[in-house]
């Protein structure tokens, strides 16, 4: 298959089976026309990092009630944001956090950068967060590579390589799957992919949208992979 049929299965599974998340915007209203929150965005991945989707969902809605936009944030304090945070773990997230919040909040009038150099810039955001708020915020074409989407581009295309080393490769790959329209959809399709169907163990290949792509899977190797080098 080629790229660009690859990934518009994927969106069309996403379509039907992406997961119904509370930083998401659904089906309906993204036909009216509604965008997802940047705000929203940035704060759902900076808790998903090292964080299961399961953790972060009550985490998110205790946030965004307490705090419904980058300004309230910026005017908590400190004690309440680290209290509420709590159980989170890697509290460096939770300071970080707060300093991005102050920056957007008193130097950008409260707007987050629309590209990934410019939210690279910002305390807290890495390249993870910088290409997933891009993409997903303001679909720029950023390619969002975490381990979810590692093992789905090491099973798609059969890569043997070990990791760390296939990290390369294996973003290469990502990137030249992620389409130039809604490639925010596409980051998640993947990363939603991963997360329920190509599991690290017992892969869900028969309700796969790409079972029959896949490279891995017409080898019988789709379990092994992706692999790693010995510690
Ligand atoms: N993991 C990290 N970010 C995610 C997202 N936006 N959707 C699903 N899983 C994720």
């Amino acid at each position: 298959m080629r790229d660009e049929e690859l990934s518009a299965t994927l969106l069309a599974w996403y379509g039907r089976h992406g997961r119904d998340l509370p930083w998401r915007v659904g089906p309906a209203a993204r036909l009216a026309g509604a965008r997802p929150d940047p705000y929203a965005v940035w704060l759902s991945e900076v808790m998903l990092q090292q964080t299961t989707v399961a953790a972060v969902r009550d985490y998110f809605r205790r946030f965004t009630a307490l705090w419904p936009d980058v300004h309230a944030l910026a005017a908590a304090e400190d004690g309440a944001v680290m209290g509420e945070w709590a159980g989170l773990g890697y509290y460096a997230r939770a300071r970080n956090l707060l300093k991005c919040a102050r920056v957007v909040s008193a130097e950008l009038g409260g707007r987050f950068p629309d590209t990934v150099e410019g939210l690279r810039a910002l305390p807290g955001i890495g390249p993870y967060t910088a290409a997933a708020v891009a993409a997903i915020a303001f679909d720029r074409p950023a390619t969002v590579v975490d381990g979810n989407v590692e093992r789905v581009m090491s099973r798609l295309f059969l890569v043997e390589t070990p990791l760390p080393q296939a990290k390369g490769p294996l973003t290469e790959l990502a990137g030249r799957l992620t389409p130039p329209v809604h490639p925010g959809d596409h980051a998640q399709a993947v990363m939603d992919l991963g997360a329920t169907i190509c599991t690290p163990r017992n892969p869900a290949c028969g309700i796969c949208p790409w079972r029959d792509p896949c490279a891995a899977r017409a080898a019988g190797v789709q379990a092994d992979l992706p692999r790693k080098a010995p510690k």
